[in-house]
């Protein structure tokens, strides 16, 4: 466990998951900017949770991966908006870019990002990455061509 400015960072990884192919450096850059938020939602403290997931029964097509935060929550009006490029409610600490880049990017793997929010509760980011299976092939694509 590790203590952050009063932010306490849960790591949950499950185990077995098939492997995913991404360019590493844009993958890790969107976990950044989406932890990066979650840190600066919790000014006076919380906790980080970080999971990684998949299910072969509910969703085989998906590695998952959610960072979970406790903190201020994001108003239903703006949840349409946090995706659009230069969408800050930071005033000048924030460009309002991570997450316009964080969704192109993971667009591009032909992945998916959700979020769920509560004000005063937290944020919940779930990031889908295209599972492959033991010959190198998105579950998905192995599925249209009879693989
Ligand atoms: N975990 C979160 N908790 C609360 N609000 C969030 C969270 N993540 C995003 N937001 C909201 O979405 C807006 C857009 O996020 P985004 O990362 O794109 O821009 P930013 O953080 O303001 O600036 P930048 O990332 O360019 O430094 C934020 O300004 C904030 O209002
Ligand atoms: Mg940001």
């Amino acid at each position: 466990m590790l203590h952050v400015s009063g932010i306490r960072l849960e790591v949950n990884l499950q185990e077995h998951v098939p492997p995913v192919f991404v360019d590493e450096n844009k993958i890790q850059s969107v976990f950044v900017n989406i932890m990066t938020n979650a840190i600066q939602a919790m000014p006076d403290g919380g906790t980080l949770s970080i999971r990684t997931s998949y299910n072969q029964q509910r969703s085989p097509e998906y590695v998952i991966v959610e960072i979970e935060d406790t903190g201020k929550g994001i108003p239903k009006d703006f949840l349409p908006n946090i995706f659009d490029p230069f969408f800050s409610t930071k005033g000048t600490e924030g460009a309002g870019l991570g997450l316009f880049i964080s969704y192109g990017i993971v667009k591009n793997h032909k992945g998916q990002i959700e979020v769920k929010s509560e004000v005063g509760v937290g944020t919940t980011f779930t990031i889908k990455l295209p599972a492959r299976n033991h010959r190198g092939i998105n579950y998905e694509s192995a599925k249209d061509n009879g693989n």
